[in-house]
């Protein structure tokens, strides 16, 4: 195995002392998951801001925790409900791991998370990160981070060059989080490194002026800010596109329950049409009904593939029989903005409102 160098700079020892220092003074003091030693909590904050930005999150976070305020809450709950809270988060499977999680934290550790990082990341939907910060603010354990935004904290300040997913250089920078820790203080130093990672070291335009590792950073010290961290190599994500229905009589939109795996598994949303024309699908519904205005395609990013979503926007006319099939549900056109959907359908369903469907 190659071996990668990295330079460390002078003063490096002190690397925890200035982030727990900076972190009292200007990190974040007041987020929803803090204050507290409730692993359910930290968990379910640490799972919530994997891929999803503070923000975001607060809103999901305190909801989430008046329906499910605890793991046996979460474990009895149907994962339908689940989802239902988690709708708009995006990366579903996170929901479903975390539904698994707390029914193997209930009926194998009684309810209680285990202390230890290496247990931790034994179960679904934690990973080695994760693990650690949750040993971290629950238990006050001694272990490294390395998510996205400590990657790129790291690799300036030590100067680390190549791409931070892959296998070598993820290994070098565990390697030099774990060599960074404190004795003391774990919570504020890790808290710090977030919250650093998530500021002053954003990716564009970092505040190098305001940052606590100014002087012995790498990247700052040779003007590699935009440089470091290397970009991801170049990869081309593969494009799908899908029809889909926007159906409403006037008062209500025609919604259609997902199946259960796969793409936004159990939520609601529009009708696929595939291949199908609309008058067909009127026909095989006993359905009359007339086009009403042209909507922009939508383009959403998946972690796997990116998604043309083409919305038809058509007017139900008239209905002989039944307007309903098993899965689907009329939401009143008022209900848009609270209901339980995937975010590029909300804004598909809020566009067409706009244009006076
Ligand atoms: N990102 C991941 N974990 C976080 C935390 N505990 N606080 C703020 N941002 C985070």
């Amino acid at each position: 195995m190659k071996h990668i160098e990295f330079s460390t700079p002078a003063g490096s020892g002190s690397f925890a002392g200035r982030l727990i220092r900076w972190q009292e003074k200007h990190g974040r003091h007041d987020l929803p998951w803090q204050g507290t030693r409730d692993a359910y909590r930290i968990w379910l904050s640490e799972i919530m801001l994997q891929q999803t930005q503070v923000a975001t999150v607060i809103p999901y976070y305190l909801r989430f925790l008046q329906r499910f305020p605890d793991v046996a809450a979460l474990a009895a709950a149907p994962l339908d409900a689940v989802l239902e809270a988690w709708a708009g988060l995006g990366y579903y499977a996170r929901a479903r791991n975390l539904h698994r999680c707390a029914r193997v934290v209930a009926a194998e550790y009684a309810g209680r998370f285990p202390r230890h990082p290496r247990q931790l990341a034994e179960l679904p939907g934690i990973g080695r990160s994760t693990a650690a910060a949750i040993g971290v603010f629950a238990f006050g354990i001694h272990a490294a981070i390395l998510d996205g935004n400590v990657k790129r904290v790291l690799a300036r300040c030590f100067g680390v060059e190549g791409f931070t997913g892959s296998v070598e250089i993820e290994r070098t920078l565990w390697r030099i989080s774990e060599s960074l820790l404190p004795s003391a203080h774990i919570e504020a130093y890790t808290q710090g490194l977030m919250d650093l990672g998530a500021s002053v070291c954003a990716r564009a335009h970092p505040a190098c002026g305001d940052c606590p590792l100014r002087t012995d950073c790498v990247a700052r010290r040779d003007g590699r800010q935009a440089e470091l961290p290397a970009a991801r190599p170049a990869r081309r994500r593969p494009e799908r596109e899908t029809r889909v229905l926007v159906l409403s009589d006037g008062q209500r939109v025609l919604l259609e329950r997902r199946p259960p795996v796969g793409l936004w598994g159990g939520l609601l949303s529009l009708p696929e049409l595939g291949g199908e024309d609309v008058a067909e699908f009127a026909r095989r519904h006993g359905f009359r009904v007339r086009p009403t205005r042209e909507l922009p395609a939508l383009r959403h990013d998946f972690s796997h593939f990116r998604l043309t979503l083409r919305p038809c926007l058509y007017r139900l006319e008239a209905a002989e029989g039944r307007i309903g099939e098993p899965g689907w549900e009329w939401l009143a056109m008022d209900k848009i903005d609270s209901a339980a959907l995937p975010a590029p359908i909300s804004r598909i369903l809020r566009e067409a409102m706009k244009k006076g469907k």
